[in-house]
């Protein structure tokens, strides 16, 4: 049996700076709201005539794919990680594949939000596990500036998010080294789908919904899926109750770290690098805090990019290993939580 190492990792960012004073143009809102609540100052939003969540998973991708000493013809499995995909389908795996020029390999499109990365990569380390595959890319990519509601409205959502892509090679390494991925835990509880969700376009046929669609009893057929009803009740744009989600994430959070350590029999002394999913700082401070983590032992950057969902926990993995925060040898420990619900860890010897 071998393990999976991270081979290789990149990011990508858009250039286009959006602060909160920016928002503030569209929406009854406050620099002081967003900071205190959040940590945000500023995040990034995608260039209008061309970048997709797929084009800057690319970009994310070919930063990794070189660090990791190989070339896209190289990579035997995609697994593709978003919940702001091109298309409804198919999904940014198959696109990320012929934007690369990869062989007619497997592509596979994970749909698990926030923690959409730490699940990727669980899936991954299982096929490397297996001996299936032998140089696998995993992409956390998303493109939330196009599916925001910008009005007063939904200011509690759209203020926190990003857009933005990281990505991993995941290689097989000989048990011996002691390096690579030790475990990943996956959960879910989906109780409480609807609480953060986007319920429009999709086939929910009105069932569940805190806020049924006006008149989708007397919608003729080809209105079922998208109609002026939907747009009009901005049911085409995530509905999050914020404060239900931020109590459940400062539980499962810490839970789920806690997981990890002792199946590896380790403890919080133990990591030198945490690396939360960037919801919201508050929430990875309440984190640290429950685990008793020091400063030194976290790593936060939604200050600049806001809440980039997928993209997050590769983003911040990524910019601590450049900083010289994650040395060969340091145990890091990966956590997100989101929609769903659904959270997940991640325990690597790197
Ligand atoms: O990434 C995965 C999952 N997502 C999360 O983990 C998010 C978890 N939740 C949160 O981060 C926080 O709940 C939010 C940042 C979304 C909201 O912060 P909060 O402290 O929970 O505020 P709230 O939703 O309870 O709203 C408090 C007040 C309300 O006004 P009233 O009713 O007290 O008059 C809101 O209307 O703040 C108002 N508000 C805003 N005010 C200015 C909500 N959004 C804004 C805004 N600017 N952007």
């Amino acid at each position: 049996m071998q393990r999976s190492k991270i081979a290789g990792i990149g990011y990508y960012v858009p250039k286009n700076i959006f602060t909160n004073e920016d928002l503030k143009k569209y929406m009854d809102t406050s620099d002081e709201w967003i900071q205190e609540r959040t940590g945000i100052k500023e995040r990034r939003y995608a260039d209008r005539s061309g970048e997709t969540t797929t084009t800057m998973g690319v970009e994310a991708a070919k930063i990794a794919i070189e660090r990791a000493g190989i070339t896209p013809q190289d990579i035997d499995f995609i697994v593709f990680a978003t919940l702001s995909p091109d298309y409804f389908f198919p999904g940014c795996g198959v696109l990320l594949q012929r934007a690369l020029q990869m062989k007619e390999i497997g592509a596979l499109d994970v749909r698990n939000q926030c923690s959409g990365f730490v699940y990727a990569l669980s899936v991954a380390d299982q096929f490397i596990k297996t001996g299936m595959y032998k140089n696998i890319l995993v992409v956390g990519s998303e493109k939330h500036s196009f599916g925001l509601d910008f009005s007063t409205r939904g200011r509690n959502v759209s203020v926190i998010f990003g857009d933005g892509a990281g990505a991993v090679v995941l290689q097989p390494t000989d048990l011996s080294t002691g390096q690579g991925i030790l475990s990943t835990h996956l959960h879910s509880d989906g109780s409480s789908a609807e609480i953060l969700a986007m319920y429009n376009p999709g086939t929910h046929a009105n069932h569940w919904l805190p806020q049924p669609v006006a008149n989708f009893d007397d919608a003729e057929i080809g209105e079922m899926f998208m109609s002026h009803a939907m747009i009009d009740e901005a049911q085409n744009f995530p509905n999050m109750d914020g404060p239900a989600v931020f109590k459940k994430a400062i539980v499962k959070m810490p839970e789920v770290v806690e997981e990890a350590l002792a199946a590896n029999g380790l403890t919080t002394a133990d990591i030198n690098m945490l690396i939360p999913h960037q919801a919201n700082l508050r929430i990875a401070q309440f984190v640290q805090h429950k685990l008793k983590l020091r400063d030194d032992q976290v790593h936060n950057n939604i200050q600049k990019y806001g809440n980039t969902t997928a993209a997050s926990v590769p983003i911040a993995l990524c910019e601590a290993w450049e900083a010289g925060k994650i040395k060969k040898g340091d145990l890091v420990c990966l956590a997100a939580f989101g929609s769903g619900f659904t959270w997940a860890g991640a325990l690597i010897r790197w």
